[in-house]
């Protein structure tokens, strides 16, 4: 049995508080316990409390973690990424500098289809090698868990090694990964023109196949008129959804209500993007119980303005979620501590709102409520020690990799320069 104790918190942003997702007022409610401690068994939180009440308790084995009066949160749960690709876009990136839009870019062969071809053609250690590269930014800005989305594939076999490698990554790389089939990402050059033909392998072959290997707890689609159109979208996800998955879309990112409402009316467990969503889309969003997930550093990268309604979210009573959509696109970061400062800056969430849209709301979003996602007893031991002294600089001081050590179910797996 280990044993051990987090002592010297400044502040322990623990996130308790009541069964399910934040919203509204609650979500700037993170339950902090100033000068906190925590008490460790197996993995797992065994008590939380002021450092007092946990030293007093400690045994003579208890090995004592001393967070140097520095801040401990929950480690971050990012709910929507592309974490396995081959090569990068970094030259399609000055394109768009220049004055190129995504969707040009797309249309003319590049964009996702260009990280097709070059992640088809790399071999399966060379992509679990670069996940795992990445998955090592991911912990340095304090992420514990991350959705990885395939995609980069869009044929059976190699759509099928993405998962696998996902699968590899979370036994390699020390961050927990949920899986979600993305074979509905964009439509490969050898069926262009041919949607339909491709809808048919992605639900008859790739689907069945996915769910026989258990490789994947969601599907995800990208919905727009010109790659999979609202019709397309809901027959794969119904295919999806009958075969036990549970889904996520990518919704309304450049078309107004395109994908939220489908959403809505599946009752899919996200709608993801969100920056062209009118109120109605909203209220069915909040009607329906389908939570908001918001992707700024896309918005961000993108060189756009247009921000999804985060406050209007908020007012409405949504649970809103905060993720990277880490990507070589549209979006290629993996720090959370950005998103938040972007959250703020741009969306006008409080720091406290943000950091529960990225914690505890994330979460439930990936059905992990009950175990990651907040400081509380009989939760794992997913938390990162922070180099601030208050919760409101991890937005303040942007651009900054924040964490100095973080902790998976208990072990250190980051540790950053002192
Ligand atoms: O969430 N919009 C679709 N998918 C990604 C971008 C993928 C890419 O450009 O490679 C997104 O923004
Ligand atoms: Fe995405």
């Amino acid at each position: 049995m280990t044993d051990l104790a987090v002592l010297n918190c400044r502040q322990l942003v623990t996130l308790a508080g009541p069964p399910g997702p934040r919203s509204g007022l609650a979500m700037r409610d993170l339950a902090i316990i100033p000068d906190g401690a925590l008490r460790i068994r197996d993995g797992y939180i065994a008590a939380v409390g002021t450092r007092g009440e946990i030293e007093s308790a400690l045994g003579a084995q208890t090995e004592v973690i001393d967070a140097g009066g520095r801040i401990v949160l929950p480690g971050f749960v990012d709910a929507h990424t592309h974490p396995v690709f081959a090569g990068n876009r970094a030259a399609e990136f000055e394109r768009r500098v220049e004055g190129a839009t995504y969707a040009e870019i797309a249309a003319s062969g590049g964009g996702i289809r260009a990280t097709v071809r070059l992640t088809r053609e790399a071999s399966a250690d060379d992509l679990l090698a670069a996940a795992n590269r990445y998955a090592h930014w991911f912990l340095r800005g304090g992420t514990t868990t991350i959705e990885a989305k395939s995609g980069y594939g869009l044929s059976l076999e190699s759509e099928l090694q993405i998962l696998r490698t996902i699968r590899q990554l979370a036994a390699v790389s020390r961050v927990r990964c949920v899986p979600t089939f993305l074979g509905a990402h964009e439509v490969p050059d050898e069926y262009r023109g041919r949607v339909h033909d491709y809808i048919d392998l992605v639900i008859h072959e790739m689907l069945p196949l996915v769910v026989r290997e258990n490789l994947a707890e969601y599907c995800d689609i990208f919905c727009e008129p010109n790659v999979f159109p609202l019709d397309e979208a809901r027959t794969v996800l119904r295919a999806a959804k009958a075969l036990g998955l549970g889904l996520r879309l990518h919704a309304d990112q450049f078309s107004a209500d395109y994908g939220s409402l489908l959403a809505a009316e599946l009752g899919a467990a996200t709608a993801d993007h969100l920056e062209s969503s009118t109120h109605a889309a909203l209220e069915a969003l909040q009607q329906t119980g389908v939570q908001p997930v918001l992707l700024p550093a896309s918005v961000y990268h993108l060189g756009s303005t247009r921000y999804p309604a985060a406050r209007r979210m908020i007012e409405l009573g949504l649970p809103v979620v905060l993720a990277t959509d880490f990507n070589p696109g549209s979006s290629p970061t993996a720090s959370m501590p950005l998103v938040l400062s972007l959250a703020a800056t741009q969306m006008k969430m409080t720091p406290a709102e943000a950091i529960t849209a990225a914690t505890v709301n994330a979460a439930h979003s990936l059905r992990r409520g009950h175990l990651i996602g907040s400081l509380e007893p009989a939760k794992a031991a997913d938390f990162a020690i922070h180099d601030c002294d208050d919760y409101r600089e991890l937005p303040y001081f942007f651009g900054r990799d924040t964490a100095h050590a973080v902790y998976l179910a208990g072990r250190c797996v980051y540790r950053g320069n002192p």
